[in-house]
């Protein structure tokens, strides 16, 4: 009814406004008044956190690009190697795991059958599995031996949106802790991003309030075929769930490319007007990787692509080369998912609903796959 969509024509716009209150609460009362985390909850003692020599992320769809972002955050924090593997690839290749590997697995229904298949053969394995989950007590924490709860509150909109954004919170956290844990040679940053990560709700909102482009872009669009996404980093998995969005709900062809790759293949695809969108990091911290995206910006722009930069604010150097520039506000390169996946679920909502699809409810889409 309306009233549960609380004024919003569909759950996903509610969702997608909804996301400042998510992160916050998924903030809450995981940070102490000195800054340091508290994640007592998680009951693994530091002692056996200290004995974890691996990471491995399992996961599907929204939330395995959730996972992609994750090992970014923890191979940096914590220098322990991470993998993150699709749920449903990762039993069937026989996995290196032992009682020394860390198994996290992202799921917000906690009832996505691939990824609990994952998480019992990483038990059998005598793994340690870390359940990070929005749905109390589903089963995919039941059978973890700890579970990080996102605090998203229900999401019904097929499309995952909030729920992203809170297990992205939830990864970072337990990327900081293991590194807060376990000692990190970044320790001053790490309290840094924990300072910035408590306050990250407020730049979510502002993004949200400069989204009417991104609509007016969207509604011009309708009428495309194919819209591409680039970016490095952890702007790669950003431009992969802009393209799974894109494909959920406006049914169109949408591929997300790690912009390195560009000159491996994925140009040939550039043709003239063809909208390209590229998520751009930073200019401050790791400024070599902004260089190598502007420079991809300018090589696709010279064959005729319509450029969408999403970049920080500030941002002079992409300026010129943007045909439509969305403007995110600067935050640690490690947190910028966190405001760059918002436009890309403005868009594709738009996009969908000008296409005159129904965004909740996607044709052939299920909200919690629960079977193989
Ligand atoms: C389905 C949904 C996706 C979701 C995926 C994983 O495919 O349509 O939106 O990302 O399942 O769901 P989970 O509940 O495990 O996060």
């Amino acid at each position: 009814s309306a009233a549960e969509k609380g004024g919003y024509d569909y759950f996903m716009l509610k969702e997608i406004a909804e996301q400042p209150k998510a992160v916050a609460d998924t903030l809450l009362g995981r940070i102490d008044a000195t800054g340091s985390l508290t994640l007592d909850e998680l009951r693994l003692p530091g002692s056996e956190l200290r004995e974890i020599d691996k990471v491995v992320i399992v996961a599907c769809g929204t939330a395995f690009h959730a996972g992609m972002i994750a090992k970014y955050a923890i191979e940096h924090w914590t220098r322990m190697p991470c993998e993150t593997e699709l749920a449903s690839e990762f039993r069937y290749r026989d996995p290196i795991l032992d009682s020394r590997t860390l198994v996290i697995a992202v799921s917000q229904s906690g009832e996505t059958m691939d990824t609990l298949m994952a998480l019992r053969h990483a038990r059998e394995q005598g793994a340690k599995v870390l359940a990070i989950c929005n749905t109390n007590g589903s089963t995919i924490p039941r059978e973890s031996d700890a579970v990080l709860y996102t605090h998203a509150g229900p999401e019904v909109a097929v499309a995952s949106t909030k729920a992203f954004l809170t297990q992205l919170v939830a990864c970072y956290l337990v990327a900081l802790y293991l590194g807060q844990v376990r000692g990190t040679k970044w320790g001053d940053e790490v309290r840094a991003v924990i300072r910035e990560l408590s306050e990250i709700g407020t730049q979510v909102e502002q993004v949200l309030d400069t989204m009417e482009p991104v609509r007016e872009l969207a509604r011009g669009l309708a009428h495309k075929d194919t819209v591409l996404f680039l970016g490095r980093h952890v702007g790669y998995p950003v431009a992969l769930e802009g393209a799974l969005k894109l494909k959920e709900l406006a049914y169109m062809h949408a591929e997300g490319f790690a912009a390195g790759e560009l000159k491996h293949g994925p140009i040939a695809l550039i043709e003239d007007d063809v909208p390209v969108v590229v998520v751009v990091p930073s200019p401050r911290g790791r400024s070599v990787l902004h260089d190598k995206i502007v420079s991809n910006i300018q090589e696709i722009r010279a064959r005729g692509a319509r450029t969408i930069v999403i970049a920080e604010r500030g941002d002079e150097a992409v300026r010129e080369y943007a045909d439509h520039l969305i403007e995110v506000p600067p935050t640690p390169t490690l947190l910028q998912p966190l405001v760059a996946t918002v436009p890309l679920q403005v868009f594709a909502c738009e996009l969908a609903t000008a296409r005159g699809n129904e965004v909740d409810q996607p044709r052939n889409l299920a909200k919690s796959v629960t079977v193989e």
